[in-house]
């Protein structure tokens, strides 16, 4: 059967990770998560003294790009790839909000970009891959054959999150992360390199008032689709 890509951007927390991971199992697909390793950066960037109180060096950070070292893992016991930084299993670091807080400012500059679109475009390189993030059907793969933009409304998108956060016990509130939402969504689209945006030939999909089910059933029936060559 023929293979494709399929690249799933959109503001942040409009179900994309959720929808591109089962969709990849659903079509025996590689799922990867870009915005993980937009957010294991992060972290390095602020247990190595980086970001720090004081502020962001970028500079520090563009040097230290050599030494970050990223790889996806399955693990046994888990469903999903975890992200490895130098060696180490982040997944549940780089969720919080404190990574989150500080995620964008990272992905505005172009040498984190550079050293992390090369690494997604060679995990990409079989096809057969779901990917989710900012960029991916602008700048990653821009021959995707099915390109999928999702929305949702920011207080829906703020309420899930919450929700998610609150069940791993994070000690937050409905307004942290409604701000947190809305601050990224801004860095996000108004970023000189890659900003967010609806690429060319994507289908736009709002999910406000979809649930999980739903959006899975849509985008597995574009994807077919597109596999069989129907459209
Ligand atoms: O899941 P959530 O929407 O909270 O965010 P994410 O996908 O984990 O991405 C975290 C951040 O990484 C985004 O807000 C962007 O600043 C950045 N990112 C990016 O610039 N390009 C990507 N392809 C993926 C993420
Ligand atoms: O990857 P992204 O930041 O776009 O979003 P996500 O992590 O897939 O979804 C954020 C939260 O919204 C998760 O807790 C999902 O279970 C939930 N969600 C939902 O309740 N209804 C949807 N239609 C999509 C996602």
């Amino acid at each position: 059967m023929r293979k494709i890509t399929i690249a799933i951007d959109g503001f942040s927390s409009t179900g994309k990770s959720t929808v591109a991971k089962q969709l990849a199992d659903a079509l025996g697909y590689v799922y990867v998560d870009s915005g993980a390793m937009y957010r294991a950066v992060t972290l390095y960037a602020m247990e190595n003294g980086i970001i720090s109180e004081k502020g962001f060096d970028k500079e520090k950070l563009i040097a230290a790009l050599p030494s970050i070292h990223l790889r996806f893992e399955r693990n046994r016991d888990s469903q999903k790839a975890h992200i490895f930084l130098n060696g180490r299993d982040v997944e549940k670091d780089i969720r919080n909000l404190q990574v989150s807080d500080f995620v964008s400012p990272v992905a505005t500059i172009h040498e984190v970009r550079a050293k992390l679109v090369a690494q997604q475009q060679q995990m990409g390189l079989e096809k057969a891959v779901v990917m989710d993030g900012r960029d991916i059907g602008t700048v990653v793969f821009p021959d995707a054959e099915l390109k999928i933009f999702m929305n949702a409304s920011a207080q829906e998108r703020a309420k899930r999150r919450y929700q998610e956060l609150l069940q791993r016990g994070e000690d937050i509130t409905y307004e942290d992360v409604l701000k947190n939402l809305e601050e990224r969504d801004w860095v996000d689209s108004t970023r000189e390199d890659s900003p967010l945006r609806k690429a060319n030939g994507a289908i736009e999909i709002n999910n406000s008032e979809m649930g999980i089910k739903d959006q899975l059933n849509l985008v597995l029936q574009l994807a077919k689709d597109r596999i069989a060559g129907r459209s």
